[in-house]
């Protein structure tokens, strides 16, 4: 079953959004794999955002992902990488939708609340940057 990874950024977990944001989830039926609150590293944030490295903005996105705690997540289901994008919406929150996270939550592109993988290969990356396999939880759920 197709995994992806979904981080409640450091501006989330400051709005008390982390509950909000794993209802959203749960409602629309994804099971939860893994779930931890963390302080990002220097280190993990450049490794995260390496395909950023070059933009004028990498500075101030690693300054920001590490200021305060993040909730990272991992999220199961079918076609759950492009459901979470979509339930996520546009990376600028003045783009994105109304009923989308970043459209009902977010104000700016830097401050955007949540990240989400954006293909199969960013999923199984991240996962692999942020979770140990045996953060990871297997079992069955009903409905
Ligand atoms: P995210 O999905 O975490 O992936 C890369 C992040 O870079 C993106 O969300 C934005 O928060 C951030 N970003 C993109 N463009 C800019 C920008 N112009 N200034 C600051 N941050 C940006």
């Amino acid at each position: 079953m197709e995994r992806t990874f979904v981080m409640v950024k450091p501006d989330g977990v400051q709005r008390n959004l982390v509950g909000d944001i794993v209802a959203r989830f749960e409602s629309k039926g994804f099971k939860l794999a893994g779930a931890k609150l963390m302080q990002i590293s220097q280190n993990l944030a450049e490794t995260h955002y390496g395909e950023h490295s070059d933009k004028p903005f990498f500075g101030e996105l690693v300054d920001f992902i590490t200021s305060g705690p993040v909730f990272a997540m991992v999220w199961e289901g079918e076609n759950v990488i492009a459901t979470a994008r979509k339930m996520m919406g546009a990376t600028n929150p003045q783009d994105a939708d109304v009923a989308t996270i970043r459209g009902d939550f977010g104000l700016t592109v830097g401050k955007n609340v949540i990240h989400g993988s954006d293909s199969e290969e960013s999923a199984k990356r991240e996962i692999e940057l942020f979770f140990l396999n045996e953060e990871l939880v297997d079992y069955q759920k009903n409905q």
